[in-house]
């Protein structure tokens, strides 16, 4: 095989209080494709900036190769990526995954799910999006000796995602910068409490249960304040009973609900309490994970 494109996910990382840990699969995509050739590397569909070898695909497509002791010969790599950059919807974790993928199928699928898992994780650092992008659905993961362990959760089906994008973004790096290095116990066994609560939450489609559980003492109360207008929708969102979190590490917001009329119900008051531009954006959950949809 010479050619191979492979779909990926946008992923939602924390839901709230689980920081670094849990995550869920959208229905938004970035396809990647992947042409071994002679020599050099190509990379197009994506800004110039993105071009060189720092790409987050190819470095994820030699690590693979490395891994397998084989040979990074030249390739093309084409990106067609609806996921938006730096919004907290997993755009660089779709990359990852998509280089690993691509370079595992083009040598023959030597390397298993979790195996690629392992080598993007010491790539990106914690593993709550690379789940999702991988295995589908909503997942839990933890790292253990340095490995991560990943494990997929009950959804109820019927769960309506509304994402709020704003017009800027917002690193991850800085987003991490600013949260604390340590945490009072009270804070820590409220993460814990509320995370179990929103697990059975999303599982059972109980919106109030939702709602209460997803509320986070490690990483929203730091973040917000880069948010712009954070507390003034975080309100508006309150009032119509959808449960509300920022999503990975922003500056993307997440309102989950059973109602599928939410969007209408934002649509006019949204623009009047907010000095940015908020894209919404209705998504649904995607049970699949990362996928090969072309070969050659
Ligand atoms: N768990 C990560 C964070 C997700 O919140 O920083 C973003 O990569």
């Amino acid at each position: 095989m010479k050619k191979v494109t492979v779909r990926v996910p946008a992923t939602t990382a924390n839901l709230g209080p689980g920081f670094d840990a849990f995550g869920c699969a959208l229905s938004l995509y970035t396809d990647v494709t992947f042409e071994e050739t002679d020599s050099g590397l190509e990379i197009t569909g994506c800004d110039e900036a993105y071009t060189g070898p720092d790409n987050l695909a190819y470095t994820a497509y030699c690590a693979v190769l490395e891994s397998l002791s084989e040979q990074v010969r030249g390739v093309k790599i084409h990106i067609d990526a609806h996921i938006p950059i730096g919004r907290g919807l997993g755009s660089s974790a779709a990359l990852l995954v998509a280089g690993a993928m691509g370079a595992n199928v083009l040598r023959g699928n030597k390397l298993s799910t979790q195996g690629l898992l392992n080598i993007t994780n010491a790539m990106e650092g914690h593993p709550d999006n690379l789940a999702p992008a991988f295995f589908g659905g909503l997942t839990a993961s933890m790292v253990d000796n340095g490995l991560p362990v990943c494990v997929n959760f009950p959804l109820h089906p019927d769960w309506e995602f509304l994402a709020l994008i704003p017009d800027f973004e917002l690193s991850t790096s800085f987003a991490r910068s600013v949260l604390p290095a340590q945490l009072p116990r009270a804070d820590a066994v409220y993460n814990i409490a509320h995370g179990a609560l929103v697990l059975k939450a999303l599982e059972l489609g109980d919106e109030k249960l939702l709602r209460n559980a997803m509320q986070d003492r490690l990483h929203q109360p730091y973040r917000k304040n880069l948010i712009t207008d954070y507390d003034a929708i975080e309100a508006l969102v309150r009032t119509t009973g959808a449960a509300f979190c920022v999503s990975g590490a922003g500056p993307t917001l997440l309102c989950i609900t059973l109602d599928e009329r939410l969007e209408e119900k934002l649509a006019k008051k949204l623009p009047q309490i907010t000095k940015a531009n908020w894209q919404m954006l209705p998504l649904h959950i995607e049970f699949e994970g990362a996928k090969v949809i072309c070969a050659e």
